[in-house]
């Protein structure tokens, strides 16, 4: 029937061109992925030409090549760590055995749910950024907005693959619905909180990408450690992409943070207003940006004491972050984890079984690789004699899921009334008016090597071209 010889047309490192069902299925709902990035993809971008990197093999050092291409023809494809034919399963009940290369029947529930859940925060996020383009303050930023974007559009395909491949009709079914599905939408919304708030402007986009995008390296490596195989080795190609997301967060923030400490010493002030009048975005508003990000972000952990999480480890589907380093027996049976819980409006620490905790392990991970790149925003501070520091604020503010949401906690850690949260609110999340503020700001600017003035320029470009390179080519 196909035409066209797919495995060319998708790039791909698992023989795609040999299962010629699993090739007319992708072949169907390629059309179907054109057709959602032209909707909700970035928006009034089809003409340009941007300087990607695109996958062309997994190998440490040949992975990425670099090119202008235009966005709706890059060459979103399948890559797969290569497999071990002896791996076997290291943690859980099944430790100790071989790895599944296919879905065992009773986990196939299970892995679906995990799957689409992970899909459906890839394209999610580039209907949360379609906008963002209009207002980049600078090409160099425009393209790495752009990058970001087409692999997130490849993530997606990485677990549609996974779906079409090992779940049948059901999994042709949830990879069609994860186009339908979009971020925000009243009816039909994302399945994640975070993944269905807006990210209206670029100090919320770098936000995102340092935090967010974070919580995804967290989960897929995770899952890089699961018992199905195909899982594991496609979620570690997933992470070496991931890791320029988060590039692009911090050094996004620390370039605000930059150019905001200089007007501060320029005009030798720390009044927000002065700040604000000179172009720069004020520290407090960075701070509340901050702690709105953050705790968005841990929310997406889920629960802190869950029996999913539980069975999703001991059935072998979804590990710790780096499990194998870890020197524990790996199968946690007996073992307990320091959680903590509301008690007459008190928070308290209380041991629970760590089986059941393992959201919480996780969150508690990604918590610690959160700070370190706080403490080095605060070395640009420090750097420019600024004496205002940064901080993440309590794992119990803002919170919306899990036994936090019953309370309300300020950033430094204390529970507050009613009364002293409606009043203190806006000194801790973003305003209206923040919004309104850092939106006055946003104008595009795309000469090559011209910025914004709210934000210093790069140390320097991407894959070594000069920071005023022709990165987008407007045709
Ligand atoms: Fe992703
Ligand atoms: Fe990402």
């Amino acid at each position: 029937m196909s035409t066209v010889n797919y495995s060319e047309k998708i790039p791909n490192n698992v023989n795609l061109g040999e299962d010629r069902t699993l090739q007319r299925a992708l072949e169907g709902w390629q059309p179907n992925f054109v057709n959602w990035w032209d909707d909700v993809g970035p928006d009034g971008s089809t003409a340009y030409e941007v300087y990607l990197r695109t996958a062309v093999s997994v190998d440490p050092q040949g992975w990425a090549q670099f090119g202008h291409v235009k966005m709706r023809d890059y060459r979103w494809g399948i890559f797969l760590n290569p497999g071990d034919a002896n791996r076997e399963i290291h943690f859980g009940d099944h430790k100790g055995e071989k790895a599944w290369q296919d879905v065992p029947g009773e986990h196939r529930a299970n892995l679906r749910r995990i799957i689409v859940t992970q899909g459906d925060t890839e394209p999610a996020s580039v209907e949360q950024q379609r906008h963002l383009g209009l207002t980049a303050p600078s090409m160099y930023d425009l393209r790495n907005l752009y990058q970001i974007n087409v692999e997130e559009g490849r993530h997606l395909w990485a677990m549609v693959y996974l779906l079409h491949k090992h779940f049948g009709r059901d999994g042709r079914e949830e990879a069609e619905a994860l186009l339908q599905r979009q971020s925000g939408d009243a009816n039909n919304p994302r399945i994640l909180g975070a993944f269905n708030e807006k990210t209206p402007d670029w100090l919320a986009f770098f936000m995102f990408t340092y935090f967010t995008d974070r919580d995804g390296k967290f989960q897929l490596s995770a899952l890089a450690e699961s018992a199905f195989d195909p899982l594991a080795r496609t979620t570690k190609f997933m992470l070496t992409e991931e890791a320029h997301h988060m590039f692009v967060g911090e050094s996004g923030v620390s370039r605000v943070l930059q150019r905001t400490a200089q007007v501060m010493n320029e005009l030798k002030t720390d009044d927000p207003q002065k700040v604000r009048a000179a172009g720069a975005i004020d520290l407090g508003t960075i701070q509340r940006y901050l702690n709105f990000h953050y705790s968005v972000t841990i929310d997406l952990f889920g629960a802190d004491q869950s029996s999913n999480a539980a069975i999703f480890y001991s059935s072998g589907l979804k590990g710790r972050y780096e499990e194998g380093k870890r020197t524990d027996d790996h199968v946690l049976k007996g073992q307990t984890y320091k959680v903590l819980e509301v008690v007459n409006g008190q928070l308290v620490e209380k041991d629970v079984p760590m089986l059941n905790a393992l959201n919480e392990v996780l969150r508690d991970d990604f918590i610690k690789d959160s700070v370190a790149g706080v403490q080095r925003w605060n070395k640009v501070l420090e750097k420019a004699g600024i004496p205002t520091r940064l901080t993440v604020p309590h794992k119990a503010f803002n919170r919306q899921i899990g036994a936090l949401a019953g309370i309300k906690m300020s950033p430094d850690g204390r529970v507050v009334n009613e009364q002293e949260w409606a009043a203190k609110k806006n000194e801790w999340l973003p305003t209206p008016d923040d919004f309104a503020f850092v939106a006055s700001l946003m104008g595009r600017v795309v000469d090559p090597g011209k910025f914004a003035g709210w934000i210093a320029p790069p140390v320097m470009g991407i894959n070594r071209q000069p920071v005023d390179f022709e990165y987008v080519r407007f045709g």
